[in-house]
């Protein structure tokens, strides 16, 4: 069975539709890129996923269990299902890196503070800070943050990570930090569903790629097919122009 299905998914704003009858299958561990022209519905796909938009129609499951997005009750455990890691980071200014891991678990979740410290501390020795745990975001460097912000999403252990342009608001030499860290992640079995203009680390680290134009689908293929062999003429036009540069 799949890790997570949409189904016909559609989403709007308010009036025009924005998504419209959006399908995916992920398989669990499966890493899955979406790539697209800039206003395709990229981002707002993620923020369905993770309950910041409800979907005006269609369905998603995890591991079988359609996800409610009904009611705020409901959106709480959606949290469970979804994590997301934005382009800006959005660290606490005020807290430090191991703060802004522990908070959401132990106030929103209200888990014992001694295990999820703990927790906290390995998974900012995963993204590879654990020297910097003490540090406030200002101390560290763009990418050092995007890493917290990873380590703060995983805390919460969800079931899949969403991750909307996480290094494209970062110099361009802090770039390959964060790769390496979702690069470990996807070597772990996370499974993910990623939003990147970096074609490069898409194409290698992707099972499958999404092209979405428009709020929908286009094609769907390993990159293989999707970056030297699409199936469909809107497709080859943008890996064209993206892969010329
Ligand atoms: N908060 C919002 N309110 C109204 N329209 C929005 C909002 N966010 C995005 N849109 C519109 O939805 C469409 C898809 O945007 P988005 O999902 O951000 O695309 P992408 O991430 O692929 O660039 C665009 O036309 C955009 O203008
Ligand atoms: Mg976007």
């Amino acid at each position: 069975m799949p890790h997570l299905v949409l189904d016909s998914l559609s989403a709007d704003y308010g009036r025009d539709p924005v998504l419209s009858d959006v399908g995916l299958s992920v398989e669990r561990g499966e890493i899955v890129s979406i790539i697209g022209p800039s206003g395709s519905g990229k981002s707002t796909l993620l923020r369905v996923l993770v309950g910041l938009l409800r979907p005006r129609a269609g369905t998603v499951a995890v591991a079988g269990t359609p996800v409610d997005y009904g009611s705020d009750a409901a959106l709480r455990k959606v949290r469970e299902r979804f994590a997301i890691v934005f382009q800006q980071y959005n660290l606490f200014q005020n807290m430090t890196a191991l703060r802004n891991v522990t908070v959401a678990p132990t106030v929103v979740k209200g888990r014992p503070a001694g295990e999820v410290e703990a927790e906290a501390r390995a998974l900012l020795a995963k993204v590879g800070l654990s020297h910097r745990v003490e540090a406030y975001p200002d101390e560290l460097s763009g990418g050092q943050q995007q890493r917290v912000a990873i380590a703060r999403a995983l805390a919460l252990k969800p079931d899949i990570l969403l991750l909307d342009e996480v290094t494209s608001a970062l110099d361009p030499e802090l770039v390959s930090e964060v790769l390496d860290t979702i690069r470990l992640l996807a070597a772990d079995g996370m499974t993910m569903l990623i939003v990147s203009h970096e074609m490069a680390f898409v194409r290698e680290i992707s099972s499958k790629v999404v092209f979405m134009a428009d709020g929908r689908v286009v094609e769907t293929g390993p990159p293989a097919q999707i970056f030297d062999a699409p199936q469909t003429e809107r497709c080859a036009d943008f890996v064209r122009r993206i892969l010329r540069h």
